[in-house]
């Protein structure tokens, strides 16, 4: 497999020069509403990391043309998707202007290409607005793969929180394109791969996030390789319902009970350390003014929602972690964008700034929760750009946009 520009340039005749180079970036970001009406990107990390690929290819004389979606419109035009403004984010990073195209294969994307010069960068819109890019339909998907492959001579894969996607822009291009790995997926997969193969024990596990089913099989095949597993956010409270605790209005996947309830027994039968909170933080709504009581998982209220881990599980939490040498954390612990309950993120978040060893953020949610809550990238070993992407490496699933530039 081809990984980084002299590899790609050696596909294309020696020199990426003038070569218009397509570049699959996950420029997927949350946005804000700005001054006067103007939407801003609110947490730029993924766009950071898509930096160094972009203006290496540039620095080389590439024509660069960068494909990325935004969130999950439904195969049409949708402003609220809009790439615009982080075609003025990439552009301020990149310190050049980068040409954006309001198309994904029309008129504009076209145009937009064809003026760009060596070195030059252009953004199209989001591919999402073309229902070819997830369609399940081989030849759809295939269709839009060939428009997309005209408005290149080669083509970089570097959106690694897309990889685990089949989809046009991230899969069929790469059959359709000389192709390399660029350099943000290599980065991202020698770390997964540093996680999966022989890790330097204890290795801990902390999952959280709103959905057990989410994580099923993560926690599936983590069950028989970390040595503890932390689990908080929403997800807990289905966990805690397998316990035989009552969680009052606390998200709660019903038919996934039997499911953890199987889990905690495997965990004891196995010897893996399973860490459930002991206590939470709960309030009468979801809101960030909602009063916040600590109360212990045995007694939750029937009328309040568990927004938090409480201060003895965070504890807990962190001593667990602290000794650890490889330490994987994907989800928050509880809704850390309210003030009020980001107490039990931040507890974790400085824990695994605190281990002699790896330690690893994954993904979008838990990314933006250690930016928010104050914390340096470089405080940790490792923050992936790819949450989804990541915990199915971690399952042991095939990632088609890794595979199919194996394949070719
Ligand atoms: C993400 O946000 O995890 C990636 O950008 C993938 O987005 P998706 O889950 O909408 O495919």
């Amino acid at each position: 497999m081809a990984v980084g520009i002299d590899a790609l340039a050696g596909k294309v005749g020696g020199s990426l020069r003038g070569k218009r180079v397509l570049v699959r970036s996950d420029l997927n970001v949350p946005l804000e509403d700005g001054e006067e009406g103007q939407v801003r990107v609110a947490d730029d990390g993924r766009i950071r990391a898509s930096v160094p690929t972009i203006k290496a290819l540039a620095d080389a004389g590439a024509r660069v043309v960068v494909a990325a979606h935004l969130g999950r419109p439904k195969g049409a035009p949708d402003p609220a998707y809009s790439l615009r403004p982080v075609a003025e984010r990439l552009g301020e990073l990149l310190g050049n202007p980068v040409y954006f195209a309001d198309d994904t294969v029309g008129q504009s994307a076209h145009d937009t290409v064809s003026e760009l010069r060596d070195g030059q960068v252009a953004l199209l819109e989001n591919v999402r607005f073309n229902p070819g890019e997830t369609s399940k339909d081989d030849a759809e998907r295939g269709a839009f793969a060939v428009d997309l492959a005209s408005l290149a001579d080669a083509f970089v894969s570097d959106g690694f929180g897309v990889v685990h996607r089949k989809q046009a822009s991230v899969y069929d291009v790469a059959q359709r394109l000389p192709h390399a790995m660029g350099g943000l997926v290599a980065a991202e997969i020698d770390v997964l791969r540093r996680l999966t193969e022989d890790p330097e024990r204890p290795y801990v596990v902390v999952l959280g996030g709103s959905k057990v089913s989410d994580k099923l099989a993560v926690i599936d095949n983590l069950l028989g390789k970390a040595d503890a597993l932390l689990v908080g956010g929403g997800m807990v409270f289905t966990f805690l319902a397998a316990q035989g605790h009552g969680v009052g209005r606390s998200l709660l996947e019903q038919d996934q009970v039997d499911t953890c309830r199987e889990y905690l027994r495997r965990a004891a039968d196995t010897g893996v350390e399973l860490v459930l909170p002991t206590d939470v933080v709960v309030a009468p709504e979801f809101a960030a003014d909602a009063t916040p009581t600590v109360v212990a998982v045995d007694a939750i209220p029937d009328d309040q929602i568990g927004l938090d881990i409480g201060p003895e599980s965070s504890a807990a939490f962190a001593a667990a972690i602290r000794p650890a040498r490889t330490v994987f954390w994907n989800g928050p612990m509880g809704v850390f964008e309210f003030d009020a309950f980001a107490s039990g993120t931040r507890a974790v978040a400085q824990a695994l700034t605190e281990i002699d060893g790896l330690s690893v953020v994954g993904g979008g949610d838990s990314a933006a929760a250690v930016r928010r809550l104050g914390f340096a990238d470089s405080a940790f070993g490792h923050i992936s750009t790819g949450g989804g992407a990541s915990l199915e490496y971690l399952e042991g699933k095939a990632l088609p946009g890794i595979d199919v530039l194996e394949e070719s």
